[in-house]
């Protein structure tokens, strides 16, 4: 069956686990590949020399393509984006920045270039920069968001029809008939965080995953709006930066609570009342660690679930 994200990155599934800071390593990537889908190596937290060693890992444990995500605000991407050319990966999915940074020296070094978009104005950028495909991110996503908080939905809708590369659908989604909702609506793949973040092959830590995995409905907000919105989970760190931003914080006030490893000690040392734990809204539906093979084998049956449960739809009820 023809699909154009499959031929483009030589997958069999169009199922792909987003770059995540601290959760995704070379260990998840290269089970996602494994399965048919694409692994992405989470770049933003890690040092070039790092990135090295998670590409070496990677290529080790699979022989399928895997990619690596690159956030362009972070201080080493430059660097990084040097590694991801000089171990020749397959893909550099890029995000948080500008896609015509990069791009075109990529694509001249034989690497495919995917942007994470998360409005109109991003994804015709993204095109016009040579991108062979975009990510459109909702703001139910976890990690950072787009400012103008456009919801998946309402963002490949708006998309549709609008780009001439294709578009994976990424924010919410954990079940196999949000794969066929997003397909319907015009995308030709998914990106999928906060589910592979709770993954058993996952690099977070147990108690994040633990606490990603009870949290409720309701239980993850869009803070720091004036530096980067991010989508976290409610605790200690998020009371500290709600708090700070009620009374009126400065960039520079904000960035202070942040810029003191708070990631890490939160989604990979596990130090649920110190650290900053980002996750998506989709967090309170998921109530268990699966493995990555679980995971695609559950959300396949779910695809094809849906297709028949589309048949008992009465066509007529709107119309
Ligand atoms: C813990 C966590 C960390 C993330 N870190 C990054 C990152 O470093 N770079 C990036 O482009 N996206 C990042 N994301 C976003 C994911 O790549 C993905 O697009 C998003 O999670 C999809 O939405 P979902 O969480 O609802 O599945 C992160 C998401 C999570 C949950």
């Amino acid at each position: 069956m023809n699909n154009i994200i499959c031929d483009i990155l030589n997958i069999k599934t169009p199922i792909i686990s987003g770059g995540m800071v601290w959760c995704s390593n070379w260990f998840l990537a290269s089970s996602v590949s494994n399965q048919g889908g694409l692994g992405l190596i989470g770049a933003g937290s890690m040092t070039p020399e790092i990135l090295e060693e998670h590409i070496k890992k990677c290529k080790d444990a699979t022989n399928k393509p895997f990619g690596i995500n690159i956030p362009l605000m972070n201080v080493n991407s430059e660097k990084n984006i040097a590694v991801a050319i000089k171990h020749k990966v397959d893909v550099v999915f890029t995000s948080a920045g500008n896609p015509t940074l990069y791009t075109q020296r990529l694509k001249d070094n034989g690497i495919k270039v995917i942007h994470v978009i998360a409005n109109n104005h991003f994804a015709l950028k993204a095109q016009n920069a040579g991108c062979d495909a975009v990510v459109a991110e909702g703001f139910e996503a976890g990690g950072h968001n787009g400012k103008e908080e456009i919801t998946t939905l309402v963002l490949l809708e708006q998309l549709r029809g609008k780009l001439n590369i294709p578009v994976i659908a990424a924010g919410g989604i954990v079940s196999g008939k949000q794969i066929l909702a997003a397909m319907l609506l015009g995308a030709q793949g998914v990106q999928i965080g906060t589910l592979f973040a709770t993954s058993k092959e996952s690099s977070g830590h147990i108690n994040f995953k633990n606490a990603v995995i009870n949290s409720t409905e309701g239980d993850t907000m869009l803070l720091l709006r004036k530096l980067s919105p991010t989508r976290l989970l409610k605790g200690n760190f998020f009371n500290m930066i709600k708090e700070a931003e009620d009374k009126g914080a400065t960039e520079e006030e904000l960035l202070n609570i942040i810029q003191s490893g708070r990631p890490k000690l939160g989604m990979f040392e596990g130090d649920l009342t110190n650290g900053e734990l980002e996750i998506g809204q989709a967090a309170s539906i998921i109530n268990e660690s699966l493995s990555v093979e679980e995971i695609f084998s559950k959300l396949k049956r779910e695809y094809k679930e849906a297709f028949e449960e589309l048949k008992n739809l009465n066509k007529d009820l709107v119309f």
